[in-house]
C-alpha cells in the first residue's frame, strides 16, 4: 500500500518534472530561434580582441591529440570552430535544444570544410551518450541560461559523460567594475534570463564539487571568465585541491 503510493507520487513528481522541461524547452527554442540570425555578432562586441577573447584561450589550452571533446549549448559553434580549425586529430562533438542555432553551426561547419566536427539536437540535461565517453567538455555562455537548479542537472550530467580526469572548461559573463559594469547590468537586464544577478555571485569552489568537478584555475577576461575545472575519481571528488 505505502509503496504504492509512493510510486504514485514519484509518477506525479516526474511528470511535474517532464511539464518544467517542456516549458522551459519551449522558452529557449524560442528565445533562440529569433536570436540565432543575429547570435554571430555578439562576437564582434567584446570577444573581437582575439589576444583577450576567451574562445581562443580555451583552444589554446586544449592539445592537438586524438581527443574527444564536448561543446555543451554549442549554439553557432563559436568556440568548438577555433578548436576544431586549429586542432584536426581531435574529435568534437556539440550538443543544444535549438533547431536554428544548430542549423547555423552545420552550415558554418560546412562552409568552412570542417571534418573533425559533429552537431546533434540534444537536451544537455539528460544526454544519451554513455558514462566517461568524453577527455574534454566545455561550455561557453551557456550556464547563465539555466536557472541553479537545471544548471546542477546539467553539470552533473556532464560530469557523468566525461572520463575520471577529464576536463571541464566553463566560459560565461563576469560583471566588471565601475561605470562599465553598471552599463553591462542594463544589457544583461534587457537581454539575459532573471536569474542573471544571482548566476553573477555564485562561488564556483563550492558550486562545482557538487557536480563533482573541482576547479583548478580562473582566469578573467572582458566581462567574462573561463574556469577550468578537473573531473576526480568518485572517493576523492570532494576534497579540496591545490594544484
Ligand atoms: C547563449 S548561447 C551560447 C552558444 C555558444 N556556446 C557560444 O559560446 O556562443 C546558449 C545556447 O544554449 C542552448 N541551450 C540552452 N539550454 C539547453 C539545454 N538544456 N540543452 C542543450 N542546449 C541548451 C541554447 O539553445 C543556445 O544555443
Amino acid at each position: 500500500m505505502i509503496r504504492a503510493g509512493m510510486g504514485k507520487d514519484r509518477h506525479l513528481r516526474d511528470q511535474k518534472k517532464d511539464f518544467a522541461m517542456k516549458d522551459y524547452e519551449r522558452l529557449i527554442r524560442w528565445k533562440f530561434k529569433w536570436l540565432a540570425t543575429f547570435y554571430d555578432l555578439f562576437d564582434l562586441t567584446f570577444l573581437l580582441d582575439k589576444k583577450r577573447n576567451p574562445r581562443y584561450a580555451l583552444a589554446s589550452k586544449i592539445p592537438n591529440e586524438p581527443l574527444r571533446i564536448l561543446d555543451v549549448c554549442v549554439g553557432t559553434a563559436n568556440s568548438s570552430i577555433v578548436i576544431a580549425e586549429a586542432n584536426d586529430q581531435n574529435e568534437i562533438v556539440g550538443i543544444d535544444l535549438s533547431p536554428e542555432m544548430i542549423a547555423k553551426a552545420k552550415d558554418k561547419i560546412r562552409r568552412r570544410g570542417i571534418r573533425n566536427m559533429s552537431i546533434h539536437k540534444m537536451d544537455a540535461a539528460s544526454m544519451s551518450f554513455p558514462h566517461g565517453e568524453f577527455d574534454i567538455a566545455m561550455i561557453s555562455f551557456g550556464l547563465h541560461e539555466l536557472g541553479y537548479e537545471l544548471m546542477m542537472t546539467v553539470l552533473r550530467e556532464i560530469c557523468r559523460v566525461l572520463k575520471e580526469g577529464g576536463k571541464l572548461y566553463i566560459v560565461d559573463y563576469e560583471r566588471p567594475g565601475g561605470i562599465t559594469g553598471l552599463l553591462f547590468s542594463v544589457y544583461l537586464r534587457i537581454f539575459e534570463p532573471k536569474h542573471m544577478p544571482r548566476f553573477l555571485t555564485y562561488d564556483w569552489a563550492k558550486v562545482l564539487p557538487g557536480a563533482g568537478v573541482q576547479i583548478n584555475a580562473t582566469e578573467k577576461y572582458p566581462f567574462s571568465k573561463m574556469i577550468s575545472a578537473i573531473k576526480r575519481p568518485a572517493a576523492s571528488s570532494y576534497e579540496v585541491t591545490r594544484d
